[in-house]
């Protein structure tokens, strides 16, 4: 017992060496306080598991953030995981990522396909080649995580392709529409015993966006209004698609077994959010750094933003139960606006983006033919010229050929007793 220091605390206080108390109180009362926000911040852990071996997840984003930490953990449970991104296959950059990937998680089952959402003839090229196989290809689970944020202050930009779809539209919806409804006979050929899940990240922000029967043009289009509408209309899409599922009459007869879950991650350190703070800026982004402590404090790791995702993957319940819920913190909540149940606002959102895609696409193939007719008009003429070139070689040559000739001739014209005459002319001196 020390017994004697206790003595000396009682007859002396505290000895010189012992922090303030008042300090000490300050300095736990900030670390307590700290570790709680973090607690909370962090948001809830994923506990439900089940078997992934063999099962085969499209995932679109799987390349950063929260899409490449969901590649990432679905592959570590055995999951043949098909990322789907922008860059082609062979994109040395792309090569190495897989390569990691496949390390990390000791699966060779991943491998890279080439979808550029920003534009519908690259989905409409690989979704056709997906569904172009008989026996249907087997396909258990798609995660649409791919998205873009134009950061505050940016400016409207539209896709390349025909006149154009406005580029958040585009790649945050439009091209998960496009996706959707091309693998739809895929999802919807799956056996029945099979679980197939169509699990669409979501956002807060579609709460304040204005309503999908409003259009947002060119005036009325901010950054922030242009996320939070394609994030709304992929809620109310999601549900008339699980509609689509579900009154499908299979040849079996049997009911439909794919789910569409929606999940709001929470708001996660990643780079599309590091953009969007930032504001895409130089300054903004050592600002960023000073000021890291705090993003640290109060985003989610990309670990932790996966969790909700991962419950939506592998929770059991969610395949026995109506598709369409949506999913925060690894449980159920309820949608904030009444539109995204609406079937009306559905079928209107679902008609007007058929008919967008029928002319961009119309459009976009008129383009392709033009450029393709301007790029053999260019080969055709580069391979005149080469001809001519050629020719004109050829003729050059042919040309030197007789001067030399005609020198010649000439050279053998010339008397040949003068050659002679010299070695006469030596023996002559
Ligand atoms: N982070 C958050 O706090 C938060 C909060 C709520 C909801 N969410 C949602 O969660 C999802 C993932 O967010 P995140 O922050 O992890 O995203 P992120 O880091 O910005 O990554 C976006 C991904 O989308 C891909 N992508 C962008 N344009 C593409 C295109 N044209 N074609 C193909 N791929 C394209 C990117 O590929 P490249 O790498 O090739 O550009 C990247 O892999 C998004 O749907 C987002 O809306 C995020």
């Amino acid at each position: 017992m020390p017994l004697p220091f206790l003595a000396g605390l009682l007859w002396h206080g505290l000895p010189p060496w012992f922090p303030d108390p008042w300090l000490l109180l300050k300095t736990g009362s900030a670390l307590g306080a700290i570790t709680a926000t973090k607690l909370y911040t962090a948001g809830a852990t994923n506990t439900s598991e089940r078997k992934m071996h063999g099962r085969v997840v499209l995932i679109t984003g799987g390349t950063s953030g929260i899409g490449a930490q969901a590649a990432y953990e679905l592959a570590a449970r055995g999951a043949q995981v098909v990322l789907l991104t922008r860059l082609p296959p062979s994109d040395p950059f792309l090569v190495e990522y897989v390569d990691d990937l496949r390390e990390r998680t000791e699966n060779q089952m991943i491998y890279a396909e080439q979808v550029d959402l920003a534009s519908l003839h690259s989905i409409r090229k690989f979704a056709t080649k997906w569904i172009d196989n008989a026996p249907p290809r087997r396909l258990d689970m798609i995660i649409l995580c791919a998205a873009i944020l134009t950061p505050p202050g940016g400016q409207r930009l539209v896709t390349p392709e025909g006149s154009g779809v406005e580029s958040t539209w585009m790649v945050n919806f439009l091209a998960n529409f496009h996706l959707l409804g091309i693998l739809s006979p895929a999802l919807r050929a799956q056996p029945f015993d099979r679980d197939v899940r169509i699990v669409i990240p979501t956002c807060p922000s579609y709460i304040g966006s204005p309503p999908l029967t409003e259009a947002l043009g060119k005036e009325g289009w901010s950054p922030g209004k242009a996320y939070a509408r394609s994030k709304l209309a992929m809620l109310v899409f999601g549900q008339a698609f699980q509609k689509h599922l579900d009154t499908y009459v299979r040849p079996d007869g049997l009911p439909n077994n794919a789910r569409v879950v929606f999940v709001d991650p929470g708001w996660v350190r990643t780079p599309g959010m590091r953009r969007w703070l930032t504001r895409g800026s130089l300054w903004g982004l050592v600002l960023y750094l000073m000021l890291y402590f705090w993003a640290w404090l109060l985003l989610k790791s990309p670990v932790m933003g996966v969790q909700s995702i991962l419950f939506a993957a592998l929770e059991a319940g969610i395949a026995v139960e109506n598709g369409g819920k949506l999913i925060k913190e690894c449980r159920e909540v309820d949608f904030a606006r009444k539109d995204v149940k609406d079937e009306d606002v559905a079928k209107q959102l679902w008609e007007s983006s058929d008919k967008l895609i029928e002319r961009v696409e119309k459009e976009a193939a008129l383009q392709r033919a033009r450029a393709k007719k301007e790029m053999e008009q260019r080969e055709k003429e580069a391979r005149e010229a080469e001809k001519a070139q050629e020719i004109e070689s050829l003729v050059q040559t042919i040309k030197n050929g007789k001067e030399k000739e005609k020198e010649k001739e000439k050279e053998s014209k010339k008397p040949r007793n003068r050659k002679k005459s010299k070695p006469e002319g030596k023996k002559a001196s």
